[in-house]
């Protein structure tokens, strides 16, 4: 049996879909308003969409309309299933014998339900299956191809708007996740200036009493040893406590126009010795149309001499270090980036690297690349990371050359890739 075609109703359900895929960023609603406009314009008794679920792979009820609550209560599917079920490449499949439609568990209660037919329209997305629609039709008829054309286009623009809805989605986690560790961050940046502050005052005491009573000990007394133990670590103590202060301290950086090669080249000349024992090899490329921006040269020069020291560590012995710089001349950002051959970084300690006092060095205080941050941030410039475990690390830094704030989403944000 075949019936007239509701041009009008065809072209009033799809401006519907065609306006969420501009506008709407929410997934639920992109599903709601897919399955009833999809029942809508097949004159189907209900609708059931299937979407996948990005972490398992597998495909999970959604959402469903017209149909018994139990439809609801369906089981994943695995991605292999539906792949298998829709071979064919066909972009609509028809099945009038609802008896030999695959994934239906109890074909007698559909039929009960009085369903005499079922479509699958799969949603495909660059050639990514992301859904699937099955319409459960009460009688059996004839759909003209144009008919099935317009369900495949309703399909595609289906999977448009979930994929962008989706996109939206996973954008608004990651900065929800930044904002939560930005807070973390500073919550324990200010913790650790308390204590630091606290700590201080004493530790200087214990330094000026314990180096009093050493120079006072004989060479040969019982308590030499002891005494110089505690000199010596309660230095390296004071040394942490210091360092510690400067980093919650948020020096102002005092700007004045500068060359970031020139700063680079005094950063390599204080790590020179460290590289050369370490027959370390460093390509430079510096690009010579770098404009003057305005920095404070000390801070930079830090942060370019933790990046190079942390590179050194991570190769241990022979390896390379290329330092480049350049212009990025649309975003008017000037860029350096410091690229290492070492042991490269794990995805699990890549999110924690900026974090004071993360370190995985027995001597490491942890506060390089936190400092480091701390700085790039009140230029308004960016870093970030890409790693790869075995394969070497490469730091990016922008600086604005107009000193003001670049916007850029995944700040900090430790990338894994190739580096
Ligand atoms: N280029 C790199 N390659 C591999 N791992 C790195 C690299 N840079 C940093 N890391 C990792 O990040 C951690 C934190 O670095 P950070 O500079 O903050 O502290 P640190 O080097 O351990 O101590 P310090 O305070 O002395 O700098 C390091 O312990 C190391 O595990
Ligand atoms: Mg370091």
């Amino acid at each position: 049996m075949t019936h007239s075609i509701d041009y009008r109703g065809y072209y009033l359900v799809f401006r519907d879909i065609s306006r969420l895929v501009h506008s709407t960023s929410s997934v639920d609603e992109v599903i709601r308003l897919a399955v009833t406009k999809t029942a809508e314009l097949l004159h189907a008794k209900g609708c059931l969409m299937r979407v996948r679920n990005p972490e398992t792979g597998e495909f999970e009820v959604a959402a469903a309309c017209g149909i018994a609550e139990r439809f609801l209560n369906k089981p994943p599917v695995s991605c292999r299933q539906i792949l298998d079920d829709l071979r064919g490449g066909e972009k609509v499949r028809i099945f009038r014998d609802i008896w030999a439609a695959p994934r239906t568990d109890s074909p007698q209660q559909v039929w009960d339900e009085g369903v005499r037919m079922l479509l699958d329209v799969p949603l495909y997305h660059d050639e990514e299956l992301l859904g699937l629609i099955r319409a459960y039709l009460s009688e059996a008829h004839d759909f003209e191809q144009a008919e099935l054309d317009f369900v495949v286009s309703l399909g595609e623009q289906c999977a448009c708007a979930l994929n962008k809805a989706r996109l939206i989605e996973t954008q608004r986690n990651h900065y929800d996740r930044l904002i939560l560790q930005t807070e973390k961050l500073s919550a324990l940046g200010r913790m650790a200036a308390g204590i630091a502050h606290e700590i201080n005052n004493p530790l200087a005491g214990i330094l000026l009493y314990g180096s009093n009573m050493l120079k006072k000990t004989e060479p040969d007394s019982p308590f030499r040893q002891g005494l110089e133990i505690i000199v010596r670590e309660t230095s390296r103590c004071k040394g942490i406590i210091q360092e510690l202060l400067e980093f919650s301290r948020h020096k102002t950086p005092k700007k004045c126009p500068t060359r970031i090669n020139e700063i680079i080249e005094k950063a390599l000349s204080l790590v020179d010795n460290e590289l050369m024992l370490r027959h370390i090899k460093v390509e430079k490329r510096l690009a010579q149309d770098m404009e003057n921006i305005l920095l404070d040269g000390n801070q930079m020069e830090q942060v370019f001499v933790n990046l190079l020291l942390n590179a050194a560590q991570a190769i241990d012995k022979n390896g390379h270090i290329v330092i480049e710089t350049r212009m990025d001349p649309c975003r008017r950002m000037e860029i350096v980036e410091i690229t290492d051959d070492g042991c490269g970084i794990a995805p699990m300690d890549a999110t924690r690297l900026f974090e004071p006092f993360y370190s995985n060095k027995n001597t490491g205080t942890g506060l390089g690349l936190a400092v480091s941050y701390g700085i790039v941030r009140n230029h308004n410039g960016h870093i970030k990371v890409a790693s790869r475990m075995g394969g070497g690390t490469r730091f990016t830094i922008e600086l604005p050359v107009d000193g003001a704030s670049g916007a850029e989403p995944s700040d900090r944000g430790a990338m894994h890739g190739t580096p």
